[in-house]
């Protein structure tokens, strides 16, 4: 890894139609990393930008009577207004109509037909005209495009190939010996697999102008076109070289840290770029990471199917950095995942509103009320409890330490649900904070301004490490603490140290920094039931109940309620939902509950809790559960639950 130098790409995406979620997802990726190694101190250099030549852009233009410049003209700036409105960072946005591009696209080609990689060749393949792919005989299925389903055609003519056959082996070493060139591992794997097992041919880079003008001509043989593919590919070379601020020290961007692609796209750059650059005897990028695709509400997103999910009128819905938020909490990167509003709404309402809104919120009123709107100064010695301990101790005072280095850890692999996870983490120990030290019936002054200092610095550092997710969200809660400085123009190394906040500060409390959505739909299916929380409002109703829906003495007897005292709690792998604890009533029990989203494991354990001891065992994802907690919802879907007033033993019976 070059330690100062940190250059990210995306995709360039088409301009034959409107941008949606998927080019938003890969854009907003990038731009995380890209921000968080600004933040880091590295120079950074961030390309974007779109794919302009080739079939399908040709096409697209001529159903709307346009040439294909003009359409491409047009189309660019649905691109360029989408990353704008997503608080996208990218440092250059290359087009492959640019001049600069176009003539290094040439230099290539004749560097390489000089050295003979390139040659010309009479050729008759089966082409996919939508893909603007040629197949062999054997590929084909049922005269269709084994990738699109679609009618091939039979073409004959003589074509320029690139000789990427003769790359196979080295391709393959090259995989072998560095284990995170491709990654996720199991995509990897997938290329590993492909390139064993199949017999690698050649690849054809040229398109005759009888048949396709729009493209960059070939120099050494004007009656061709480039290959769109071959094109666009060289857009993360060409940036460097007319599109990039200085790399610094003399040096290049190239070659690039990551690629960032969607997992279809992973051949072309596993193996077309990555053979191209062999030839060209450059070095290979650090990493090419395919992430996965979004299903809609469980459907293929499609046009046909009408359900194509626009980002900017999602952004403009439920707020920029909600979405930015929802793509990578939800899904690892990686793996595919689902879209739906209610999915969004929830995380809006639970981890936004709640966890993170209202502890701003809180915090400030407080500030308000006990310090007159100033950020008191701490005193140290006045931790009794030991509970300030517990939060300054995700900052050691060394950066590459305690929550610095789990974020640096995550980020560096992409894991950006995990990083997530781990602020989310820390969030709600800030929330315990408040509840262990109760500020608002705290008598010593001394004490109160330490936890309320303790209070908004937390948040201070949150907000750094949010930053690269959620930019506005972080700089909103700066100003309302009220911080002049803006994150974005400092380095970790600063800003990320316990301490900073200065005493004597105004704070600026703002409005909610998430309004709640409110979801009128009931959810009674996606509320956990039976394992964790009572039916939802309206849902309810017991069986056996008269219209009145009123039970006897009786009926209520026959359920056994104990209390529970929580020994160990962890997350049941594979569900977003479920925790297993093991709860002392008196005897020992295993109880699955369905309240992940609302708390965390280490949260749990200690606790009290109310629990229906004679429930018939069930099993919950292959995990027997033996009773149920009981836990309050409202119409968020957020859960509380029922804690007993006063300490009182295990195993006494609710009545
Ligand atoms: O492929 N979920 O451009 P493109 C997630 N120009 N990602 C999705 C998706 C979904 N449902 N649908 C598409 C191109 N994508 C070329 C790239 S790079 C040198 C040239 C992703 O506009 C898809 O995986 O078709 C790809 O990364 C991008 O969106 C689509 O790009």
């Amino acid at each position: 890894m070059r330690k100062n130098r940190f250059y990210i790409t995306t995709p360039i995406y088409y301009v034959n139609d409107v941008p949606h979620i998927g080019h938003a997802y890969t854009t907003i990726a990038a731009d995380i990393l890209a921000r968080y190694n600004r933040l880091k101190g590295r120079n950074v250099f961030f390309l974007t930008g779109t794919d302009e030549h080739g079939q399908k852009v040709d096409k697209a233009a001529r159903e709307r009577g346009r040439t294909p410049q003009e359409h491409a003209d047009i189309m660019v700036e649905n691109f360029r207004a989408l990353w704008r409105k997503l608080n996208i960072s990218n440092d250059a946005f290359i087009r492959t109509t640019d001049p600069g591009h176009k003539k290094i696209v040439r230099e290539v080609l004749q560097r390489l037909f000089d050295k003979g990689e390139i040659v010309r060749r009479a050729y008759s393949g089966w082409y996919c005209t939508p893909d603007e792919r040629f197949w062999t005989e054997k590929e084909i299925t049922g005269g269709r495009c084994p990738e699109c389903r679609r009618p091939v055609e039979r073409i004959e003519e003589e074509n320029y190939f690139f000789l990427m056959s003769k790359y196979q082996g080295r391709l393959i070493r090259y995989i072998e010996d560095n284990p995170s060139y491709i990654l996720p591992e199991t995509r990897r794997n997938e290329v590993l697999g492909f390139l064993k097992n199949n017999e690698l041919g050649d690849l054809c880079i040229s398109r005759p102008r009888s048949r396709l003008s729009w493209g960059v001509p070939l120099p050494f043989d004007e009656a061709f076109v480039a290959y769109v593919w071959f094109d666009a590919l060289l857009n993360y070379y060409s940036a460097t070289r007319y599109l990039s601020p200085a790399a610094g020290n003399g040096r290049d961007w190239w070659p690039a840290e990551h690629h960032l692609v969607g997992k279809d796209i992973l051949t072309t750059h596993a193996v077309y770029w990555s053979t191209m650059l062999m030839a060209l005897e450059w070095e290979l990028p650090g990493n090419i990471f395919a992430h996965g695709w979004w299903t809609v509400n469980g459907e293929k997103m499609s046009k046909s199917l009408g359900n194509v999910v626009d980002p900017a009128a999602t952004a403009d819905k439920y707020g920029v950095d909600a979405f930015r938020y929802f793509l990578f909490r939800e899904v690892p990167f990686g793996l595919d995942g689902d879209f739906s509003e209610e999915a969004l709404a929830k995380r809006i309402n639970t981890d936004l509103a709640n966890d993170l809104g209202n502890l701003l919120s809180r915090t400030l009123s407080m500030i308000g009320k006990y310090r007159n709107g100033t950020i008191p100064a701490p005193v140290q010695d006045r931790d009794r409890e030991g509970l300030e301990g517990r939060i300054r101790a995700w900052f050691p005072g060394e950066s590459g330490t305690g929550l610095a280095a789990a974020i640096d850890g995550y980020l560096g692999r992409m894991q950006f649900h995990q990083a997530l996870t781990h602020l989310w983490k820390f969030t709600g120990q800030i929330n315990e904070y408040i509840a262990a030290t109760v500020p608002w019936k705290e008598k010593d002054d001394d004490t109160l301004s330490n936890i309320l200092y303790t209070l908004a610095e937390s948040l201070r550092l949150l907000a750094v490490y949010l930053w690269p997710f959620m930019p506005g969200t972080a700089d909103d809660i700066w100003a309302q603490i009220g911080i002049e400085r803006k994150i974005g123009d400092l380095k970790l190394q600063e800003a990320g140290v316990w301490g900073r906040l200065k005493a004597g500060t105004r704070i600026r409390k703002g409005g909610a920094l998430f309004p709640r959505i409110d979801l009128k739909t009931p959810r009674g299916g996606e509320v956990p039931s039976g394992d964790a929380a009572p039916a939802p409002p309206g849902k309810s109703g017991v069986k056996g109940a008269g219209k009145d829906n009123l039970i006897t003495i009786h009926d209520f007897a026959k359920v056994q309620i104990k209390i529970g005292r929580v020994l160990r709690a962890e997350r049941i792998e594979g569900s977003e939902k479920l925790i297993r604890l093991r709860v002392d009533t008196g005897e020992g029990r295993q109880i699955v509950a369905g309240i992940a989203r609302s708390y965390t494991p280490e949260e749990l354990v200690g606790k009290k809790i109310a629990v229906v001891t004679n429930l018939k065992p069930a099993k919950l994802m292959g995990v027997e559960s033996q009773g149920m907690l009981l836990a309050a919802s409202d119409s968020s879907g957020e859960l509380s639950i029922l804690i007993p007033d006063r300490d009182i033993k295990e195993g006494s019976v609710v009545k």
